[in-house]
């Protein structure tokens, strides 16, 4: 166990901890020359407009689907005026900060309509410039130890990070940001692979070097986050290949004395796979899974379960219109949600079997989801009891852990945001990181990071839908969130989606 709590996760994890004794001395003013651009150039290489296909005048459906897919997964859908007088471009993803770290890479092998090699998606213009042409699939599929979703296509959708635009501003907790920004962007690829039927499989466990030089990265500035292989569903058989999303990495216990600013570098490359490592579960564990992790005495317990579900439109045009129009809510008024809205919620994004009538995966790709648990504070919920809930998900109900008003305490926790004092509830998502790296190895930080922004990604999108606020709240002191509502010690505190009626 000692081993464990040496693992560079959990020393990464320690260091990056907000505390209301430190939180001053971190918040140093921004280094406005150094202002990182969120948009990647690319000197030479073929250039696709992907406008054309979205207003439906192409017959070319296999251009009209993947121009959609990339608009509705990280393409800008806002742009606002700042103060300086310059435009700030918002994207389909939410992103901390909107420092928009990640980048998107369509590679191609040998198909009519997509000439083979590499692109990189331009969301300035909603293009695709072709920097590189010949085959690399071969190459691919070595990298991500011959994954059976990349046998049976010709097409994958490559996610990056550069990290610097998000540790800019968040220095080394960057990296809690940049993984919780990739799960939203992988939520949208998920739910718009469907409006355009693809099923997107997730590879987050691949030879990282391999990958970096596959796409000519310089492995210093951006790395590959995930591989995304796209299956067409009007070709191929719902079939679910047995590929993992996850795979473990080693668990790093000897590292020297890492200074500030260079943590998540250091970390980034601790939790690189070059060849496989084995997976540590007990049999106990694998028993576990079929039940929710807390289950506490005398409690009390309501059901979350409802028959109604969210209404998605007619081929999820709904859908796709809910992932366009998506935005951050700015403020709640303080008013109450009401159950049903909470149980909608909750329905959504954690029951996705509910939406398989409607055209939604009923076994969506996430990397460790059975590692993640959810507790949820309500401060205004018609119908429910203010306090601290545990929601098991297996049993759809939520488990009351304590009773009382949080919302003086919420604002704080939130490190003083009113978002956290206004929400109807806020939507903790937690990990017992032991637990965690003892299974994956160091690398499941990243796992459990893009798993929590995925459900929050489906929060968002419920919540628009239901014509409710949310947002995302990256930054909230770690250990007195487990205090102050209860939740065991063990769980460490990866993310938090606060829901709310908006001013
Ligand atoms: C991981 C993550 C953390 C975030 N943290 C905060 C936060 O602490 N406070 C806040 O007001 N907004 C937060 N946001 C919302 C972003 O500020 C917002 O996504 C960004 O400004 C882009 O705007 P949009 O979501 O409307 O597209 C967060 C979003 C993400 C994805």
């Amino acid at each position: 166990m000692s081993d464990i709590l040496d693992s560079i996760a959990y020393h990464y994890h320690e260091r990056t901890k907000y505390a209301p004794e430190t939180i001053a001395a971190k918040n140093k003013s921004l280094d406005w020359a150094n202002q990182p651009s969120p948009f990647k150039e690319y000197k030479i290489g073929n250039n696709f407009d992907l406008r054309p296909y979205l207003a439906n005048q192409s017959d070319n459906l296999q251009w009209i689907r993947l121009s959609k897919l990339l608009l509705c997964s990280y393409g800008l859908t806002a742009k606002l005026a700042t103060m300086y007088g310059d435009s700030l471009y918002l994207r389909a993803a939410p992103s901390a900060g909107g420092l928009y770290p990640a980048e998107v890479y369509v590679i191609s092998r040998n198909k009519s309509w997509l000439p083979s090699g590499l692109y990189n998606y331009q969301a300035s213009n909603h293009s695709l410039v072709h920097f590189w042409s010949s085959e690399v699939w071969s190459e691919l599929q070595s990298a991500c130890f011959n994954h059976p979703a990349l046998e049976e296509t010709d097409i994958a959708i490559v996610t990056t990070a550069v990290f610097y635009r998000s540790a800019w501003r968040y220095e080394d907790r960057a990296y809690r940001r940049i993984f919780l920004d990739t799960g939203h962007l992988l939520g949208n690829i998920e739910l718009a692979g469907a409006v355009n039927n693809y099923r997107p499989y997730l590879i987050g466990g691949f030879q990282d070097q391999k990958m970096n030089e596959l796409l000519y990265l310089d492995s210093q500035q951006e790395g590959v986050i995930c591989v995304i292989p796209l299956l067409d569903i009007n070709k191929s058989s719902s079939a679910n290949y047995e590929g993992k999303t996850a795979l473990p990495s080693t668990s790093h216990v000897d590292y020297p004395v890492i200074p500030d600013g260079e943590l998540l570098n250091y970390f980034h490359q601790a939790t690189e796979i070059d060849k496989l490592e084995a997976e540590v579960f007990s049999p106990q564990e694998e028993e576990n899974l079929l039940e929710d992790k807390y289950n506490f005495p005398f409690c009390s317990k309501i059901s979350t379960k409802t028959n109604k579900q969210i209404n998605w439109g007619k081929e999820l045009s709904s859908l796709e219109d809910t992932i366009l129009k998506r935005r951050s809510t700015r403020a709640y008024n303080g008013g109450s949600l009401t159950f049903d809205e909470l149980k909608y919620l909750l329905d959504f994004t954690y029951q996705p079997q509910n939406y398989q009538q409607q055209g939604l995966d009923k076994n969506p790709d996430y990397f460790t989801l059975d590692l993640l648990e959810t507790f949820i504070a309500v401060s205004g919920v018609t119908g429910l009891e203010e306090g601290c809930y545990y929601y098991a998900p297996k049993a759809q109900e939520l488990r009351q852990i304590r009773f009382k008003n949080f919302r003086q305490e919420l604002h704080f926790l939130c490190l003083g945001q009113n978002l956290g004092r206004d929400a109807g509830a806020i939507v903790f998502q937690t990990a017992d990181l032991n637990k965690a790296v003892a299974q994956y190895g160091d690398r499941v930080y990243r796992y459990l990071h893009m798993d929590a922004g995925h459900l929050g990604q489906r929060l968002n999108l419920a919540a628009i839908r239901l014509d409710l606020g949310v947002s995302g709240i990256g930054g909230f002191f770690d250990d007195r969130v487990n205090q102050v509502l209860g939740i065991p010690t063990e769980e460490a505190v990866i993310y938090l989606t606060t829901l709310g009626r908006p001013a």
